[in-house]
């Protein structure tokens, strides 16, 4: 009996130790992780109280593809420089946007480009060595220069796509432009790198390689605000959404082999055909490296999606933005009625309304506005007044320069006139492009295609609106921003 008593008392003591112990470990850890809040590298920054923990609230917001806006509001609320979570921090400064983003002591590109640096392409690396190479070798064909001899292609395709939007208008009663400038935009990126478009523009329907691309776009929330449950993709796909996007991934790698190993055969039958197209270059330094054919298909399939969305989505909402302001469209009209028939984009770049309207496009909607995150080099930096130490993600986003009301005076006004004369500080606010050695490669192109659609359209349809068809409203284009800017409804219908 007493051996009983015992027994019961000693367990009774070890099930308290236990309690006391857990407890003892739950209190350790809680005080560990308040402790590193209020001292952690970010812990002197402005911002949220639950930033210094965690970077929560910012992952939701990009999962709601709300990010951009959200962080907008917290530089309205804390100033420029913002703690966004324990090592996460955005800066809205145009002196320290510029210092971040310069070639020299280079805040490298983050996590957020290449998990991992398993896929290196132009875009995706963090490898600087590698992106000089890259870069050297492939940024001369983007230069305008190289350019004027695509563009004939370029207008072409344009054309084919203002002919498409008229006749789809008259046939069915409105037509969607976003679906035609990515048509568009996605055949002159195919045809400039491999010589060859989809011929999408002249069928005027999406391949299904167009749909892929666009189904791996969509997941583009969920891959950077949860970036885990996207590296587990592979082995969930037992579960049919990443089995679908397993499906659209090995669908997108079938094109662009096929794309890549045909356009090996005519290198090899006629060596002209290199010069052709940009991605001659490569094939050229693959015989001689050891650059291979999947090194190709990456960056092949990088251009496709750096420059297929980007320019589509742009010309969207200029045109969109345009119709809403009878004033700013007469503007563009009077100006275009002057040019000759058979007019070049050396014509377009002298009209000063219609390279405004531009201008204002990029501020407002140009379709990279979200977070471009960077790493301060290890010796820190010293941003808008406050010291950030090394290795801590930094990120500038247009989104907010673009929307500085000290530089932009109404800046959620949608005005081409404020570039007639604008200040220096608007002009270095200005990066649709990003700026300094990681800024766009394809901007010459992109303003080509720009300036070209926009004319060529206009005058085809001087009297576009923005249909009322299918319950097509403005809130179809409420803007929804995840690194890309993509019109809620992903469409806007037009009647011409
Ligand atoms: C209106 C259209 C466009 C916009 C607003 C835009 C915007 C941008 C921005 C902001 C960046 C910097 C990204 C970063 O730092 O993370 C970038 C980079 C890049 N863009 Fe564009 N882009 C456009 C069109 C194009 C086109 C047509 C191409 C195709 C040639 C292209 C190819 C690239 C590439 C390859 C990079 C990476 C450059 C590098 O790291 O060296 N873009 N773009």
């Amino acid at each position: 009996m007493a051996v009983q008593r015992q027994t019961l008392a000693f367990g009774v003591f070890s099930s308290h130790l236990v309690l006391a112990v857990a407890a003892l470990v739950v209190f350790a850890v809680l005080i560990r992780a308040i402790y590193q809040g209020l001292t952690g590298p970010t812990a002197r920054l402005p911002g949220t109280l639950i930033s210094r923990w965690t970077d929560l609230p910012v992952r939701v917001r990009t999962l709601l593809s709300t990010r951009a806006q959200y962080v907008h509001s917290l530089h309205e609320k804390y100033g420029p420089v913002i703690r966004l979570g324990p090592n996460d921090v955005d800066v809205s400064d145009v002196d320290a946007a510029r210092e971040i983003h310069r070639v020299r002591d280079p805040f490298l590109k983050s996590e957020f480009y290449g998990p991992g640096g398993r896929i290196q392409s132009m875009f995706s690396t963090r490898d600087p060595q590698f992106h000089s190479q890259r870069r050297r070798l492939l940024g001369p064909y983007f230069s305008e220069a190289s350019l004027n001899a695509f563009e004939d292609k370029v207008a072409g395709l344009v054309q084919a796509a203002v002919d498409g939007i008229l006749s789809e208008s008259k046939r069915t009663g409105c037509a969607d432009i976003l679906k035609w400038w990515t048509l568009m935009a996605m055949d002159v990126i195919a045809d400039l790198t491999f010589g060859e478009s989809f011929g999408m523009v002249s069928s005027g329907e999406k391949t299904q390689f167009a749909e892929d691309v666009g189904k791996l776009g969509s997941i583009l929330p969920l891959r950077t605000a949860f970036p885990i449950i996207f590296a587990l993709g592979p082995y969930l796909s037992f579960i049919p959404f990443f089995h679908e996007i397993a499906t659209s991934r090995e669908r997108i790698l079938k094109v662009q082999q096929k794309r890549v190993a045909r356009f090996m055969e005519l290198v090899e039958a006629d060596d002209s055909a290199r010069s052709k197209s940009v991605f001659g270059a490569l094939v050229k330094k693959s015989k001689e490296t050891d650059l291979a054919p999947m090194d190709l298909i990456i960056e092949a399939q990088s251009f496709i999606t750096a420059g297929t969305d980007t320019t589509a989505v742009t010309l969207t909402y200029l045109i969109w933005a345009v119709c809403q302001d009878s004033k700013v469209k007469q503007n563009l009209l009077r100006e275009l009625t002057d040019l000759p028939e058979d007019f070049k984009n050396n014509d377009l770049k002298a009209l000063p309304y219609l390279n405004n309207v531009i201008d204002e496009a990029l501020r407002c909607y140009g379709a990279a506005p979200g977070s471009l995150p960077r790493v301060v080099p290890p010796a820190g930096a010293s941003l808008a007044e406050h010291t950030i130490p090394g290795g801590v993600v930094v990120s500038t986003q247009a989104y907010s320069l673009h929307r500085d009301g000290n530089i932009f005076e109404t800046p959620e006004k949608f005005d081409p006139s404020r570039w007639e004369n604008p200040s220096k500080s608007m002009l270095n606010a200005s990066m649709p492009f990003g700026i300094g050695p990681r800024g766009c490669v394809g901007i010459h192109l992109a303003r080509m295609e720009l300036r070209l659609a926009t004319a060529k359209f206009f005058r085809a349809a001087p009297n576009v609106r923005i249909s009322t068809k299918e319950d097509m409203s403005n809130s179809d284009m409420d803007p929804t921003i995840s690194f890309l800017l993509m019109p809620k409804g992903h469409r806007c219908l037009v009647e011409v």
